[in-house]
């Protein structure tokens, strides 16, 4: 059977998976990772509270591991994530800050970190989830201290540091028309305008089986239309545990319906799955009783969901 990557390839998009490092000692997680997808992501090893704990004190290890086994498979790396709320060390996230320090924190973490990977990754995403749910924009340090400017500081600092990563905005919830895709749409507007380098919006696309907005592709589209590239960057498509037969087949559509838009929208240059074997997810300790979201099961065996991304992609 023909891999997700040559399909996707034939199409003209990426395809990648999610990896953290404890899932790089599993070999049958390597294999499959290697032989399946173009690129991954870092779960976690790039994040802020990985990369600088203290101030001033950079840990390349575990981003550089992932690159490393990366590159051993030919595969490419999305950077992830610079400027996120989540993840975000003591130590930055109630220092007590006026806007000339942590502009400066602000700068000196990307510079330091994109500077380190230059050449390396294709995309980063830059500023992670920085919208609530109805649109308003969430309460962080970053935005208390900076207000609005947090954003293009990070998108220009990052531009500086590495003029070929594709930059992006990333959000979850963004995934039909709404309140929050709607403060994306305004927000990447407005920036671009004043010549923000925004490269790329992603869509974490964290869904639940069965109940994929029906303004998915038309919601990716419009994102496209402001003359962004778009991406799935996190897909994952959860249901209560252990998933049903029916929950499976609707699983298979989810992914089909999902994968298929990016397919369908010319400005859609890949797809990312957070993760791709259910052994490895992080929705059963954040949602209990919840999981089997992924298109290979606890034992890689291929589900109907991988089934679905097969014939999104054109293949049989
Ligand atoms: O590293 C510590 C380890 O030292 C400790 O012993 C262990 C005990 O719990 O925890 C480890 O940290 C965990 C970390 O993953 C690394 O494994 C955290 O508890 C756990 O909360 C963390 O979860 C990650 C989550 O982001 C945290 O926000 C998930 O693996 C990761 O998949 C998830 O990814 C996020 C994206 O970055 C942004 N979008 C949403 C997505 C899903 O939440």
């Amino acid at each position: 059977q023909a891999t997700l990557k040559s399909l996707a390839a034939a199409k003209g998009k990426y395809i990648g998976a999610a990896a953290d490092n404890g899932e790089l000692i599993d070999p049958r997680f390597q294999q499959i990772i290697g032989e399946q997808f173009h690129s991954t992501t870092p779960g976690n090893g790039m994040k802020w509270d990985a990369i600088e704990p203290r101030q001033g004190t950079f840990n390349f290890a575990k981003g550089d591991e992932i690159l490393a086994f990366a590159q051993s498979k030919g595969m490419t790396v999305r950077g992830h994530t610079l400027v996120w709320h989540s993840q975000l060390p003591g130590w930055v996230a109630n220092g007590n800050w006026t806007r000339e320090t942590l502009t400066a924190v602000i700068e000196n973490h990307i510079n330091t970190v994109v500077n380190h990977y230059k050449g390396t990754l294709f995309h980063w995403d830059v500023v992670n989830e920085i919208f609530n749910e109805d649109g308003t924009w969430r309460d962080t340090v970053f935005y208390r201290v900076l207000g609005e400017d947090f954003v293009s500081l990070a998108f220009r600092t990052a531009r500086a540091a590495d003029p070929n990563a594709k930059l992006y905005i990333n959000d979850y919830n963004i995934d039909g028309s709404g309140p929050k895709s709607t403060a994306m749409f305004n927000l990447v507007q407005k920036l671009r305008a004043e010549g923000v380098p925004i490269d790329g919006i992603g869509s974490q696309a964290h869904l639940i089986v069965g109940s994929i907005p029906s303004s998915f592709e038309s919601n990716l589209q419009n994102f496209a239309s402001l003359g962004v590239d778009v991406a799935l960057t996190e897909l994952d498509i959860r249901t209560s545990t252990p998933i049903s037969e029916a929950k499976s087949q609707q699983q298979l559509l989810d992914y089909k319906t999902t994968v298929g838009a990016c397919v369908n929208t010319p400005s859609c240059v890949g797809v990312t799955i957070w993760g791709f074997t259910d052994r490895y997810s992080w929705i059963p300790s954040t949602f209990p009783g919840e999981g089997d979201a992924l298109p290979w099961d606890k034992n890689y065996n291929r589900k109907a969901a991988h089934d679905g991304i097969v014939l999104a992609l054109g293949g049989t």
